[in-house]
């Protein structure tokens, strides 16, 4: 039998790829800095008895039309919105993803961003690193209170869940949006069910946690950001084109909130001339929320265990369903 051809997307250190080594070929997308240009996808999905990939790819219908013997597609990530899951389902693919390995980690940053942009810390930097520290004035870079403040978390999946268990820490009142009730981690957390609305309406901290979908596209727009609070923080660390950036850009120059943290935007990379980039009030990352070595190596290696359990016929570990 023909031995199987396994593509990685990204460089993957060597000792986590051993074991597909063991079982077949293996060829890995060789830039750390660029991602595998379209080309090469189709080239490559064309061979492949499994793809490992990672959330910039876009893994499309037209290129999994290009598949003729692929099995398995793995992504090292827990958001799969860049996988046509249907087309994929239609060609008897299994697709797999990574979560709960990756939620605390991109808890801890959700909660780093939130602080960073309610306490101005991108600002306090620049000022020390320019030597602009003047005189100590009362009212200089005078950001938010976290402590006792109210949390509004969209989307209470683990992700949100684990924030909300941070901010507990932090005395904060936790409200919450979602799909349907979630009575457990109201139990655990404290985090009080609330329409929409009222979520935009009373908090001072809005946190985005929900998956991008049809559903979730542009769910914060300029009627969402008109209703938050003018002292409010928002944050994104889930996926960009769940916000209208032109709207949140708007929300933040006009003064309809007051700051954001985001470590997703709608077209990744995005550059410094992007309007997000110019406004003081935004703190950003490059989409680094689960990005701790010990984390991300765990998402390689369960990424690893999802694509052998597919080239063996197996059920994949961590399924996505349709
Ligand atoms: C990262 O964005 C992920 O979905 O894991």
């Amino acid at each position: 039998m023909k031995q199987p051809y396994v593509f990685i997307t990204r460089r993957i250190p060597e000792d986590i790829i051993t074991p597909l080594k063991a079982e077949g070929r293996v060829s890995m997308w060789e830039k750390e800095e660029t991602p595998v240009p379209y080309e090469r996808l189709e080239e490559e999905i064309k061979k492949a008895d499994a793809v490992f990939c990672n959330v910039s790819d876009p893994i499309d219908a037209a290129l999994l039309e290009k598949a003729e013997r692929l099995k398995v597609i793995a992504t090292m990530a827990v958001g799969y919105n860049n996988i046509d899951i249907q087309a994929a389902a239609e060609r008897n693919i299994q697709v797999a993803h990574t979560p709960g390995v990756l939620t605390e980690t991109t808890a801890d940053l959700t909660f780093a961003l939130l602080m960073a942009a309610a306490r101005r810390i991108p600002e306090g930097i620049e000022v020390i690193k320019n030597n602009e520290w003047g005189a100590w004035a009362p009212f200089f870079l005078t950001g938010r209170d976290i402590h006792h403040a109210r949390l509004g978390i969209i989307g209470m999946g683990r992700i949100g869940e684990a924030v909300a268990k941070r901010a507990t820490g932090f005395d904060m009142d936790i409200v919450y949006h979602n799909r349907s009730r979630k009575p457990e981690t109201e139990e655990a957390v404290g985090a009080v069910y609330v329409e929409m609305e009222e979520l935009l309406e009373t908090s001072d901290f809005v946190c985005v946690q929900t998956p991008y979908t049809k559903e979730t596209h542009h769910l914060m727009n300029r009627e969402a950001f008109q209703k938050m609070k003018s002292t409010a923080v928002f944050v994104n660390t889930s996926r960009g084109p769940i916000v209208d950036e032109t709207a949140l850009y708007e929300a933040l120059k006009e003064g309809d909130i007051q700051a954001a943290g985001l470590d997703v935007f709608e077209n990744e990379p995005v550059r410094s001339n992007h309007p997000l980039l110019t406004l003081p009030n935004v703190t950003a990352l490059p989409h680094i929320g689960s990005a701790s070595e010990d984390t991300r190596r765990k998402m390689a290696e369960m990424t690893v265990g999802h694509i052998l359990q597919g080239l063996r016929g197996e059920d994949v570990a961590h399924k996505v369903e349709m």
